[in-house]
């Protein structure tokens, strides 16, 4: 049995997740902004659920919640930093305060999760971080800057990480879903519409857009989570999706292009050797 983390457990991925997690006989601790969403699944699994309230970007409530659940529950396997939400807008139709609010809960709030996190994996001898991407993390599309600005944020931050923990017996996986049928584009929000910005306008994502199945694709999370890392076991990066695998493919196949195309040019930025 395996001890999980999980931030935003209300709905959605998060909800899936510890549903899923219940039913094969792990214990989870779950946290959401309002945990009384989850009696149902204390009153069916008793104390293999553990549920805390937290707003992920109240970061003295993340650390104190962080901390109770590993005095209180010994040893945590795996966390995924989970919570996230959109907003759909122009850079220049969106308030500041969408900004802040979103930048907050999908990148600061992982970032302190994360530092809260690390001593008691140290000191347990090794755990597994999952911060919940994106295909969203590689490919843009207009009118959604500030998640991709998240995502791509993430993940810098979480390779990095990754590097950096090694030594202690904690690896980092990054799910990255394509677009899944969850209450993620029922939620995201939506900034006041500028007449400039008109070619942005209009229906956002259609539910056939959204190929994605929830349990399917939680499935898959628990799956890469479950498993070694490459190259015995899964990659770092898990792509969970056909459209997430072919949409990322194509776009690092372009960056890879428009590197490798650059080797003269880039070499011209470099020091001229002194003549001898
Ligand atoms: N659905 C997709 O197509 C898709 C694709 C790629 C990646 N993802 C990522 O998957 C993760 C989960 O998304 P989802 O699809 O499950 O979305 P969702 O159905 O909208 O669920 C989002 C969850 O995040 C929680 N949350 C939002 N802000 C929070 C905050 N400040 N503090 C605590 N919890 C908060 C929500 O809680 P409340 O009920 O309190 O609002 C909810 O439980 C996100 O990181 C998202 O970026 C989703």
């Amino acid at each position: 049995m395996k001890t999980w983390f999980v931030t935003g457990a209300s709905r959605g991925l998060g909800r899936e997740l510890t549903e899923q997690l219940l039913a094969r006989g792990d214990r989870v601790a779950a946290t959401a902004r309002r945990p009384e969403q989850l009696d149902d699944l204390r009153a069916a699994h008793g104390d293999r659920l553990w549920v805390r309230a937290l707003d992920v970007t109240d970061t003295a409530a993340q650390r104190a919640v962080v901390d109770a659940a590993f005095a209180e529950l010994g040893r945590i396997d795996v966390v995924v930093a989970n919570a996230g939400f959109g907003v759909f807008g122009a850079a220049e139709e969106l308030e500041d305060a969408d900004v802040d609010a979103l930048l907050a809960t999908n990148l600061t709030a992982v970032v302190q999760l994360t530092r809260a996190v690390l001593p008691h994996l140290r000191a347990q001898g090794g755990g597994r971080l999952v911060p919940v991407s994106s295909m969203g993390a590689h490919v843009t599309f207009p009118a959604f800057s500030l998640y991709h600005a998240s995502k791509w944020g993430l993940e810098g931050f979480a390779e990095t990480v990754a590097a950096e923990v090694a030594p202690f017996g904690i690896d980092v996986v990054l799910p990255e879903p394509g677009m899944i049928r969850t209450t993620f584009f029922d939620a995201a929000g939506h900034a006041a519409e500028h007449p400039a910005y008109e070619h942005l306008h209009g229906p956002r994502v259609a539910v056939e857009d959204m190929t994605g199945d929830q349990a399917r694709t939680v499935a898959g999370m628990i799956r890469a989570a479950d498993a070694p890392l490459a190259p015995t076991g899964v990659p770092r990066r898990v792509l969970l999706g056909s459209d997430a695998q072919a949409l990322v493919s194509a776009s690092q196949r372009r960056r890879l292009d428009e590197a490798e195309e650059q080797v003269a040019s880039a070499a011209e930025a470099d020091v001229v050797p002194a003549a001898c």
